[in-house]
């Protein structure tokens, strides 16, 4: 990312159902990362319809390439999945699966990228998947944010329209997407962790060297 352009961020997750609270969630977080001046994408893990990840076919369906493009074209991300039997759902996890293609680029898989989390439960158990998620966010070499957005009984936050009712958990995912944008702002700004360019510099200071 250029550091004086806006920073792009996408969204990921929801559930397959017509109305899902995770996808809810995910829509206002997102939208706070646009009032902090982020561009923005919503991808809807109903409507991008994936089909499973199968490590011997690995080539890009039309879905699987929106997917992994924007992935690694962005410059941060907001993940939020469903709590299902204790942990993500399974299409949430079958998303992260197909970015394993993304480790053949360079730079490899989610590198750099910042990332937000939040959860939609039943009850309040949320953290779980959460903290899941975190073992994928390092396991695809991104870095997450400490602050998320477990939402606790989720029926009681957003309603049978999928409207969110509760005000504090309103604010705390517009806060989650804010904070992804400022930073990932920061990294932007912070040249020493742009590897690539890193490396560059070093093979051509070794070449003047001589070595
Ligand atoms: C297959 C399945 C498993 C679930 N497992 C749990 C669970 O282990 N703990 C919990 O608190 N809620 C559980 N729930 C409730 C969901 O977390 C809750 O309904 C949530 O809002 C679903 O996300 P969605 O609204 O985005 O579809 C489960 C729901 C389903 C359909």
């Amino acid at each position: 990312m250029d550091p004086q352009s806006r920073p792009k961020i996408v969204g990921l997750g929801g559930s397959l159902a017509r109305i899902s609270r995770s996808r809810s969630a995910l829509l206002r977080a997102v939208e706070g990362a646009a009032g902090a001046g982020a561009d923005t994408q919503l991808l809807d893990l109903r409507r991008l319809d994936l089909p499973l990840y199968n490590p011997d076919e690995p080539d890009l369906t039309d879905a699987a390439s929106v997917l992994v493009e924007s992935c690694h074209g962005c410059d941060g991300l907001l993940w939020s999945t469903p709590l299902y039997q204790g942990t993500v759902s399974g299409s949430f996890k079958n998303a992260l699966d197909w970015l394993h293609v993304l480790g053949s680029r360079d730079p490899p898989y989610l590198n750099d990228k910042v990332i937000g989390l939040i959860s939609a439960a039943g009850g309040t158990q949320g953290l779980q998947a959460i903290n899941t998620m975190e073992f994928s966010v390092r396991a695809l070499r991104g870095w997450a944010v400490p602050y998320v957005v477990p939402v606790a009984s989720a029926a009681r936050v957003v309603d049978q329209e999928g409207r969110i009712i509760d005000a504090g958990v309103e604010a705390q995912l517009d806060r989650l997407g804010a904070e992804v944008v400022r930073v990932a702002e920061r990294f932007a700004a912070d040249l020493t962790l742009h590897r690539q360019q890193e490396c560059a510099d070093a093979a051509e200071r070794v070449a003047a060297a001589g070595v």
